[in-house]
């Protein structure tokens, strides 16, 4: 399962996991985006689940759309704003909060109850170096959503292991999709100031969705409870 299909890294990974012969339940809130990636898809069986993380229903809809127990989930769905902290209000938090965290924490919590995820099989949550590595400006609320993720992933590594279930967090520094050109208030000034940082470059949605792959595959299948950063080296300097 991947949720964000219908864009950036949820996408490419859809089709690259569909590429190495997953069966894939793919989910989305742009119904004719998740369309036209869902038609794209190599190989045969997979599902479109069209939700809305704002909505009431998230939960039950997408546990409602899995028909046999999966091999794993890739929780890609997320949202991003720049806001310097002074700006700062509980609507955006409670937005950003449900979406990037209430959200994947409780639909992790249900396919696990419902045992919907097989013995052998892996989470990755898609947090970020934002906020967790690196304190950039403007990323409070964001940085808030994506720790909680990385704490609530050890624990939940841990009370998953004697299920042979295994949980990890991948933290992408700036990857090109449309949630880095999308919010109008980053100009493209900054943007290129800021990838000079990157000794690498800015990634593109396969760098990340090639190492989703390894995290979701038995190539993996020693590894759990970790953060994972892939960020072209900025971290490092
Ligand atoms: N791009 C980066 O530089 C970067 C860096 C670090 C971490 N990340 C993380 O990587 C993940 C994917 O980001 P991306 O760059 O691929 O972003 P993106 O291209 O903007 O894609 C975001 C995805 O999340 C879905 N989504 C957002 N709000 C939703 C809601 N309320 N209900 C259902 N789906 C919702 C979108 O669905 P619709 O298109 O249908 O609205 C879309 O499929 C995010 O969790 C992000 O925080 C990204």
């Amino acid at each position: 399962m991947i949720t964000g299909a219908s864009s950036g890294i949820g996408r490419e990974s859809a089709q690259v996991f569909a590429q190495a012969g997953a069966t894939v339940i793919i989910t989305g809130r742009n119904v004719s985006r998740l369309e036209e990636v869902y038609n794209c898809l190599s190989g045969s069986g997979h599902t479109m689940v069209v939700t809305d993380f704002l909505s009431e229903n998230v939960i039950v809809d997408i546990c409602n759309s899995i028909t046999e127990p999966i091999d794993g989930i890739l929780h890609s769905a997320g949202i991003s704003q720049a806001l310097p902290y002074k700006f700062s209000s509980y609507k955006v938090m409670e937005k950003m909060m449900k979406t990037n965290f209430e959200v994947p924490y409780l639909l992790t919590q249900q396919l696990f109850k419902k045992r919907l995820i097989n013995s052998g099989g892996s989470v990755l949550f898609l947090s970020s170096i934002g906020g967790c590595k690196m304190g950039s400006a403007g990323i409070s609320i964001y940085g808030a959503s994506k720790n909680a993720l990385n704490a609530a992933m050890r624990v939940i590594a841990t009370e998953m292991a004697p299920k042979k279930i295994r949980v990890n967090s991948l933290l992408p520094g700036l990857v090109r999709t449309n949630m880095i050109s999308g919010d109008g208030v980053v100009t493209q000034d900054d943007y290129n100031k800021e990838e000079l940082r990157y000794p690498l470059g800015f990634g593109v949605p396969a760098d990340v969705a090639n190492t989703a792959m390894f995290f979701l595959s038995d190539a993996s299948k020693w590894i759990t409870g970790t953060e994972f950063v892939i960020d072209g080296g900025v971290t490092v300097r």
